[in-house]
């Protein structure tokens, strides 16, 4: 494949493991940070993550080793510049992507595939911020990244034939099975889940079930692993609101997209889920109170 030198850009909750899977691929990766410290702590999360594989024995020392030698850290956009394949997961905020977007189009070789990890935006404006729209994807990974088996490889109208089945076979190549979205609101997952999430919490608010009813209705009766509530305190409600209302402001006509008011009530009373020990639920650490 063309691919070989891949940069990531973010080193954060995503980054941090997008960089890990594709090092442990046998890409030598190099990931860019804005500030030394987060660079640091990213760092960090990788050797933690690849010791505990060694400790499992799920890959051996020697191999990663070899996967932590082929990946190093920068504070330099500059240092991305001969990539094959730049991966962005940056902030969720498409004013900072486009900037940055907009710097990469201006200094990678003409031949980088651009891809974002964006879960809410559209991929098309990223790709018209670089100038070179034809060779932007979406590569949209799960969380936690080094587990989660599926990618969605996102085309616009404007991906070339080329870079899409470049960025689906790099996502084949870091262990991933690949589905191919188009550029719409949340790709193939998202769509489903979050208008779900949303339409649990508007039961709720029409007093048809409690929360409890409907999280076990959808685990024991559909054999989903947790209910939409303990899912969205698991996400975080300030996230699903901001999906949500990013869609909404974008698409006011879709009844779909419209954010529950009990999920803004919450959201304003600091109640963001799991994090911050209550959300739907109460939270104790990882376990409901
Ligand atoms: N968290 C999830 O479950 C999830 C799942 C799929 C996709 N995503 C998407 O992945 C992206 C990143 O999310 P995250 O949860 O990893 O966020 P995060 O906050 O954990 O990490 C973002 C990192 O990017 C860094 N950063 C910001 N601007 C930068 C820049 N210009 N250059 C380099 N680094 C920069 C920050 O310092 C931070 O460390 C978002 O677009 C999000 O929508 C998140």
């Amino acid at each position: 494949m063309a691919i070989q030198k891949v940069g990531v850009i973010g080193c954060g909750l995503m980054g941090h493991g997008i960089a890990q899977v594709a090092a442990q691929a046998g890409f030598t990766v190099v990931v860019r940070e804005t500030q030394q410290a987060f660079l640091d702590k990213g760092m960090a999360r990788i050797q933690k993550s690849v010791a505990k594989l060694v400790e499992k024995q799920k890959t051996t020392q020697a191999d990663a080793d070899a996967a932590l030698a082929r990946l190093s850290g920068t504070l330099e956009l500059g240092d991305l510049a001969d990539c094959d394949l730049v991966v962005e997961a940056i902030v969720e905020d498409l004013d900072v992507k486009k900037t940055l977007y907009a710097e990469l189009g201006k200094l990678c070789k003409p031949s980088t595939i651009l891809a974002s990890n964006t879960s809410s935006f559209p991929i098309a404006e990223m790709g018209n911020a670089s100038g070179r729209p034809e060779r932007m994807v979406g590569l949209h990974f799960f969380n936690p990244v080094q587990l989660m088996k599926l990618v969605e490889v996102v085309r616009t109208e404007k991906t070339s034939d080329e870079v899409f089945a470049e960025a689906r076979a790099f996502g084949e190549a870091v262990g991933k099975v690949s589905i191919a979205a188009k550029d719409t609101p949340g790709f193939v997952v998202n769509r489903l889940l979050v208008p779900y999430m949303a339409e649990a919490m508007r039961m709720v608010e029409r007093g048809d079930a409690t929360c409890e009813d409907v999280d076990t209705g959808m685990t024991l009766g559909t054999g989903y692993p947790m209910g939409p509530f303990t899912l969205t305190d698991y996400v975080g409600l300030d996230t699903t609101l901001f999906i949500l209302e990013g869609w909404h402001e974008r698409y006011p006509n879709d009844p779909l997209f419209v954010p529950p008011q009990i999920l803004r009530d919450k959201v304003k009373a600091g109640k963001l889920g799991r994090k911050t020990g209550e959300g739907f639920y109460k939270w104790e650490g990882d376990k409901r109170a």
